[in-house]
């Protein structure tokens, strides 16, 4: 329910950032961190539905989400009210040393989202990288080995485990010293760049040979190795989906060596594309599955959702203080019921609609070289040359800024890609205002080419 002072649409007011955004911003150049990225400057007061203002009153269509984290929209009110309940009720107990209800009550919503249910167990933790930290150690532990194989571009987190997979842009590895030992990096298959003039279907091929005839005759044995770990969609690194086949070959691959295979959902899960997983679309059965971001609108809790016959690890093995926090799993039951209650699909409608209006932006506009994803998680790739594709970073930020200063907030992602994620609720209306503004903001950066 949108009130009187509420719009479904971008309302700006004032040049931006606006005199009391400024405040904010020079109050947290004070005392913040300077690692912080801050692309332009946004500042946010409230939200509502796919709105957020800033304190100046001006509204802004949301289609970054808070990094694909508010799936059911800003402070939806079923959300709120879980949230408001629980916290009246029980915030906080520590579920590594005693039981409480909402703890099993999600597994139970989880694990029915796998492939065979009753084959799964559950561990919560508060972040992306913790739940990815879990799957590595998980799968050391379970197989004995140590070693792991991640793909350039993707991103997995910022810790020192999770940031050892992570290869998306060295500015977040460097200075950070050795990581951890026994990382591979493989190429991930990456359609509109493939060097063997593949499509979107059949890229990656090469990779698969490349992993079976290089990496594991000359540099890990597979039974070396404990686990191959891949974003089904790459989000940090531009979103970029993988063929289906090539999910399925590393399945088999996996299967054959007694690798665990383990898909990272924290940005495309959660019914972003269309589906509960990005990798259901492969019809595979992952080994661990990693969630995070979209899973509770915004409270931070994060699971893997591993198999039993792995899930063996000894009491103590593996802990955590707040992970599994009941007001967060309140705020992830009733998002989980939000989505299968009709976001999922909306998410698949609705993206099926702008992929129908901005599919042919590459034939439109000359700095567009490709458009991509599913559902609700949609990349545009930014060039200077079609032909050459030469990457344009440069253009790609001036987008994101027209954008910005017409009232659309989107996230960059890759060297020169744009992020679409907006909330799972937003309807065509919404949609058509984000294209008809991206559409002005991409003429307007050709303009000064
Ligand atoms: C695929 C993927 N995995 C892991 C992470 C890390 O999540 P967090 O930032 O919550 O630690 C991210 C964050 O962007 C991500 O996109």
């Amino acid at each position: 329910m949108i009130t009187a002072s509420e719009t479904k649409l971008p309302r700006i007011s004032t040049a931006l950032p606006g005199p009391k955004s400024q405040l904010v911003i020079d109050y947290d150049k004070k005392y913040m961190s300077p690692s912080y990225l801050r692309d332009y400057p946004f500042v946010a007061e409230r939200g509502y539905g796919a709105i957020v203002e800033d304190p100046d009153g001006n509204a802004f269509l949301d289609f970054a989400a808070g990094i694909a984290v508010c799936s059911t929209g800003h402070c939806h009110p079923k959300v709120v009210e879980a949230i408001q309940k629980q916290a009246a009720e029980l915030i906080h107990i520590a579920g590594n040393d005693f039981y409480h209800r909402h703890m099993p009550q999600l597994a139970e919503q989880l694990v029915k989202t796998m492939p065979k249910p009753q084959d799964y167990r559950v561990f919560f933790g508060n972040s992306g990288t913790e739940a990815v930290e879990g799957a590595i150690k998980l799968a050391r532990y379970a197989t004995r080995r140590d070693k792991l194989i991640a793909f350039y571009g993707c991103f997995h987190g910022r810790t020192l485990g999770s940031l050892s997979l992570t290869a998306s842009k060295n500015t977040q590895r460097k200075g950070f010293g050795t990581l951890l030992g026994g990382v591979e990096h493989i190429p991930y298959p990456y359609a509109y760049r493939c060097a063997l003039g593949h499509t979107k279907e059949t890229c990656g091929g090469e990779i698969i040979e490349f992993l079976e005839q290089q990496i594991f005759k000359r540099l890990f044995a597979p039974e070396e190795v404990a686990a191959i770990i891949v974003e089904p969609i790459q989000g940090e690194g531009g979103f970029i989906p993988a063929p289906l086949f090539f999910l399925q070959e590393l399945q088999r691959i996996c299967n054959r060596h007694g690798i665990v295979l383990i898909v990272d959902e924290v940005q495309a899960g959660m019914g972003r594309t269309g589906k509960w997983w990005a990798y259901d679309h492969a019809g595979i059965t992952p080994d661990i599955v990693l969630t995070a971001k979209g899973i509770a609108s915004g409270m931070p809790i994060s699971a893997f959702i591993a198999k039993e016959s792995i899930m063996q690890w000894k009491p103590g093995a593996h802990g955590t203080t707040y992970g599994g926090n009941p007001v967060c799993i309140a705020s992830a039951l009733a998002t989980m019921e939000l989505i299968e209650g009709g976001l999922m699909a909306n998410a698949q409608k609705v993206g099926d609609y702008v992929f129908g209006k901005v599919n042919d932006w590459p034939q439109r506009f000359k700095i567009v070289g490709d458009v991509r994803g599913k559902g609700l998680m949609i990349g545009v790739e930014f060039v200077r040359d079609q032909k050459t594709k030469e990457k344009a970073a440069d253009l790609r930020d001036r987008v994101i800024d027209n954008a910005f200063h017409r009232g659309l907030l989107t996230l960059g992602s890759g060297e020169n890609s744009i992020r679409l994620s907006p909330p799972l609720i937003i309807d065509e209306e919404q949609a058509d205002c984000a294209i008809r503004i991206m559409e002005e903001s991409i003429r307007e950066a050709e303009k000064n080419l």
